[in-house]
């Protein structure tokens, strides 16, 4: 029998924060009472960090994610966890970017020079999501043509791939001051537009690079220190995360796990 939720009280400040995260995303989360680990003979206590998906049921959309206000909607919503829709139903990317508009839709919009929609062949295998533009980005109106974009062209090269032969987009479109992490407002706001993007293409395999992508991407807290390397399922494509190329510029030895998830994603695409 499935334990009562505990009261909030007793809820750690870490795991409340993620319960948010879910909540803004549309998504309902159950916190339960962590089941009595009989192997120790101890129950597992709220405030552990490790048994996270012990405490956290499998999420289901409370409703599925609202979609901003478009010209010709395919649907009236989207969710994380249906398939894409059938080819003759798909929208374009045009279409897409059309319905987008000069988007006031977020806080965002007084800030930016340009919108980031995404670039690439729009039927690409292979679909790289990062986080959202930086000072270069927002320059040009085109994704990871800063630092960590050539670092990325790196690896998309590793590949065997040209950068031309992938699409490359981000969570949100446009560049948050300071380059801060996009506020959950701002990723409610903008990625139903990423869904779509993704339902329209519709490639093989997703790469997202990082955690923000990867939670999006999973309508869930995720460690990508964790996750990363490993297959997921994403509406009916391969989900497959790694190191946003940012960190692996900060971090320069963690190349090194960033070359193995390349290894699978070229597995993938064998
Ligand atoms: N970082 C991102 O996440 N996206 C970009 O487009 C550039 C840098």
């Amino acid at each position: 029998m499935t334990p009562p939720e505990p009261p909030k009280s007793e809820i750690s400040p870490r795991l409340r924060a993620w319960l948010a995260f879910y909540e803004d995303l549309g998504l309902t989360p159950t916190v339960r009472r962590a089941k009595p680990d009989t192997r120790e003979g101890q129950p597992l206590a709220l405030d552990e960090p490790a048994p996270v998906a012990a405490l956290v049921e499998p999420v289901r959309p409370k409703q599925a994610l609202p979609l901003p206000s478009m010209a010709a909607p395919p649907a009236a919503t989207l969710s994380l966890f249906e398939e894409a829709p059938a080819r003759a139903e798909r929208e374009t990317l045009d279409d897409i970017r059309t319905d987008l508009g000069e988007c006031q839709r977020c806080k965002l919009a007084p800030h930016r020079k340009h919108i980031v929609f995404g670039v690439g062949d729009p039927k690409a295998q292979l679909v790289f999501v990062g986080e959202g533009p930086g000072a270069e980005e927002d320059l040009q109106g085109l994704p990871f043509v800063g630092r960590a974009g050539r670092l990325l062209t790196q690896w998309i090269e590793s590949l065997g791939l040209k950068r031309e032969q992938v699409y490359i987009c981000n969570v949100i479109k446009c560049r948050p001051p300071q380059n801060r992490t996009p506020g959950r407002d701002e990723i409610e706001s903008c990625s139903p537009f990423l869904l779509r993007q993704l339902d329209a293409i519709r490639p093989k395999l997703i790469c997202a690079l990082g955690s923000v992508a990867l939670q999006m991407l999973m309508g869930k807290a995720a460690s990508i220190t964790r996750l990363r390397g490993q297959v997921f399922d994403f509406r009916g494509t391969k989900l497959v995360a790694t190191f946003h190329p940012a960190y692996i510029l900060r971090n320069p030895p963690a190349d090194r796990d960033v070359r193995k998830d390349l290894q699978v994603i070229r597995q993938l695409l064998a």
